[in-house]
């Protein structure tokens, strides 16, 4: 990682907190060049300060709050802090959000992309990555997985709009040979995870004994990979993955669960009983199954996921026992506008 300058845009947000915590606080022996971390974030309703609290004492990290679609102070920032590597986490990321207010995910996902993509290729940025979606993909049916030449098929404004940026993130790679790349990982779990995701909500309602409204028939399944297991393979390919190239990032297979097992393991690790549970009206648009082939990434960067999916559950949910500041007033703030809005109705 030879003299790393890094910026993480969207660092406030669950997992690029995670990610930049992991890197500062690692002991893997390749951090040893990382010369500085810089968030840049705008702390929209799903970025928290708190998220990244007890690191700005490492003289390695600097915060800064602004919009990536900000040319001028994005500018600025890369020349300032003379930035070697993008990672871009930030956009707007919860699929039930992007139903009521779609183009919110435009001007972030699509348009703020692009104009990071411009300025790091116009102020000399070595390597850009993108961190993407497996929703790009669409959904399965009972068999198969997602590999990285399936056919893009997004359902919903998040991940068609997710799907957008990587295609100008490439193209950008076709037409100028730019260094940038692009990873797309499955469902994300662990601390300091908003509490509008299915895990830290369902966690965090049923230590409020509130009901947890189960989409559908709950038979949707998701492959969950736990934070930590991502950050790792984010390091792998902003490292030494291949420019101009995707990368699958997965949870194992035996990861791949039904909602209505997540559902009921989580309320049997808090002993809460199962009558918490509320089927309610489907998401629109819900992506049946989700599945990832990281094999790619396997073998040319030697990564797959350590963390067992019951003992990463556990962990997170000790996590959230432990951390009930953090989630309650996220909870009783400017979230409850939006958790009205969308589940009056349905938990009526
Ligand atoms: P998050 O919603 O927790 O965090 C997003 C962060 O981006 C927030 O801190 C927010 O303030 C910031 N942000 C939003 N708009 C911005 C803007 N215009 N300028 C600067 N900052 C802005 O999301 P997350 O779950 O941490 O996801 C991070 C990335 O990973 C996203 O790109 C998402 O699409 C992708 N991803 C997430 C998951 C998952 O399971 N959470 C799975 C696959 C891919
Ligand atoms: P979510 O955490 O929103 O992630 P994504 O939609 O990006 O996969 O949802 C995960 C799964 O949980 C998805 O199948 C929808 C379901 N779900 C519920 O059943 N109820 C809920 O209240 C939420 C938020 C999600």
């Amino acid at each position: 990682m030879g003299n790393m300058r890094l910026l993480v845009t969207g660092g406030a947000g669950f997992i690029g907190s995670n990610f930049v915590r992991w890197l500062l606080n690692s002991d893997d022996a390749s951090h040893a060049s990382l010369e500085k971390v810089v968030v840049l974030d705008l702390l929209t309703y799903a970025g928290n300060l708190a998220n990244l609290s007890g690191l700005d004492q490492s003289g390695k990290f600097r915060f800064v709050r602004g919009d990536i679609r900000d040319e001028a102070l994005v500018t600025e920032l890369l020349q300032v802090e003379g930035i070697t590597h993008v990672a871009n986490f930030a956009a707007e990321s919860h699929v039930d959000r992007s139903i009521l207010d779609p183009l919110s995910f435009v001007r972030t996902n699509i348009e703020g992309t692009q104009v990071l993509l411009n300025l790091s290729r116009a102020a000399g940025v070595t390597r850009y990555l993108q961190i993407s979606t497996d929703e790009v993909y669409g959904s399965l049916g009972a068999e198969g997985r997602f590999v990285e030449t399936t056919p893009l098929d997004p359902s919903s404004a998040y991940s068609a709009s997710k799907a957008s940026a990587d295609l100008l993130v490439l193209a950008c790679h076709r037409t100028h040979g730019y260094n940038a790349l692009v990873t797309r990982c499955s469902n994300n779990y662990g601390p300091y995870q908003f509490p509008e995701k299915l895990i830290p909500l369902f966690v965090t309602n049923a230590l409020e004994d509130k009901q947890l409204p189960v989409y559908g028939d709950g038979k949707n399944v998701r492959s969950w990979l736990h934070v930590d297991d991502h950050s790792r393979a984010i390091l792998a390919v902003l490292l030494n993955g291949r420019a101009g190239e995707v990368y699958n990032i997965g949870g194992s297979p035996e990861a791949e669960w039904e909602n209505i097992r997540v559902t009921r393991e989580i309320l049997s690790i808090l002993g809460k009983p199962d009558s918490l549970m509320r089927y309610v009206e489907d998401r629109l648009g819900h992506d049946r199954r989700y599945a990832v082939d990281y094999s790619k990434i396997k073998a040319e960067l030697g990564w797959e996921p350590k963390v067992r999916f019951e003992d990463g559950l556990r962990m997170t949910v000790e996590w959230y026992l432990q951390n009930r500041q953090w989630w309650a007033t996220i909870k009783s703030g400017e979230y409850m506008k939006f958790y009205e809005q969308y589940y009056s109705h349905r938990l009526a």
